[in-house]
């Protein structure tokens, strides 16, 4: 999610979007954003939206779902006019629940990690899993590049290669790189709206919420969404902090219980982000359970409301997430999965 600039208005989104978080990304969702940016007529329809409902990228990937193909912007508007009460039907009925399995490979070092000091499989919670693809991390393949040569592959033992996506991440420092991956035993997921990979108009908008050009993540997508269906996971429609410890109450005992979660908490307030931190607390007090956070700096604090890492330059930390384990910070991971530098000698 694109969370609003500081600039006010929906012009200024849109610019915003065009200008910082498009490119590099997608030139054609530059392209676009710029465009109506400065197309008051368009303007005005997506002031009629509530305001969670006029983001860019909701607003982008409701016009592919329907089928607008990459196109210059007057072709892009003359679609827009064509199909306008269907753009706005999606828009007020989806939101972005983007399912990146990527962002796997960031949280797979330290999956392992706790399952080797836990010396037990884990059990996994996901809280806002969108569709749930990142339950399975001991079924995709990866691919860790530390550079100079030094990759180190890793791959699940009973499935033939070319029936699970492999994930590529450049490392950088002493990332904890498992030699094999851990056992998950159970998995289970929360989100207000849990995409289910056997509807084909699920599958759809999560294509959707692709970047147009990025074939490669579309790609990734099918072959996770193949490996989900082969065995769904439970997925609990609702509220993270409603229903979290009646969800880890179901996990078998006898498993190391990680709660994590990637790209959710800027969807919460304040209230939201703390009461969850206290229940956090409440099963790491009781059953017992580790968490793994993978979310942008600014929507992760200290308790008392500071950074966590009031060390670090902002710009190293810009347009990434910041890995924590246990709520110490471990690592600084591209928002995608793609990259893994790890900080935790630095940071302790
Ligand atoms: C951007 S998606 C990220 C999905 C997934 N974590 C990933 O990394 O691929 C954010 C998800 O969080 C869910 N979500 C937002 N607020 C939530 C809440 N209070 N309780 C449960 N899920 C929530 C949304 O419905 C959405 O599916």
């Amino acid at each position: 999610m694109s969370p609003a600039p500081e600039p006010s208005g929906t012009a200024d989104w849109y610019r915003h979007f065009g200008t910082i978080d498009a490119p590099g990304n997608s030139a054609c969702y530059a392209e676009w954003s710029l465009g109506i940016a400065d197309d008051p007529e368009l303007i005005r329809r997506i002031d009629g939206w509530p305001h969670t409902k006029r983001q860019p990228l909701l607003m982008l990937a409701a016009a592919r779902f329907l089928g607008a193909r990459i196109s210059p912007y007057p072709e892009f508007r003359r679609f827009l006019d064509s199909r306008w009460d269907d753009v706005s039907r999606i828009v007020l009925s989806r939101s972005t629940q983007t399912n990146e399995t990527g962002r796997c490979a960031a949280l797979l070092p330290s999956l392992a990690r706790i399952a080797a000091a836990e010396r037990r499989p884990l059990a996994l919670i996901e809280v806002g899993a969108s569709a749930g693809l990142a339950l399975f991390p001991d079924r995709y393949g990866y691919e860790f590049d530390g550079g100079a040569g030094a990759v180190t592959r890793l791959a699940p033992a009973a499935s033939p290669p070319g029936s699970y996506p492999v994930l590529r991440c450049a490392t950088t420092g002493p990332v904890p790189l498992p030699a094999a991956l851990p056992a998950v035993v159970w998995r289970a997921g929360i989100d207000l709206n849990p995409l289910d990979i056997r509807n084909p108009d699920d599958v759809a908008w999560l294509e959707a919420l692709i970047w147009p050009e990025q074939d490669f993540r579309r790609e990734r997508l099918c072959q996770a969404i193949a490996v989900a269906r082969a065995d769904p996971p439970l997925l609990v429609a609702g509220d993270l902090n409603e229903r979290l410890v009646s969800l880890a109450a179901q996990a078998p005992p006898d498993a190391a219980l990680v709660v994590f979660h990637s790209a959710v908490m800027a969807y919460l307030d304040a209230a939201g982000r703390e009461r969850f931190r206290d229940t956090i607390a409440l099963l790491a007090a009781g059953r017992g359970c580790h968490w793994i956070s993978n979310e942008g700096h600014t929507v992760i604090l200290q308790q008392d409301g500071s950074s966590v890492v009031p060390e670090m330059d902002d710009s190293r930390l810009r347009g990434r997430f910041l890995l924590l384990e246990d709520g110490l910070p471990v690592a600084i991971a591209g928002p995608h999965g793609q990259s893994l530098e790890w900080i935790e000698a630095a940071s302790t």
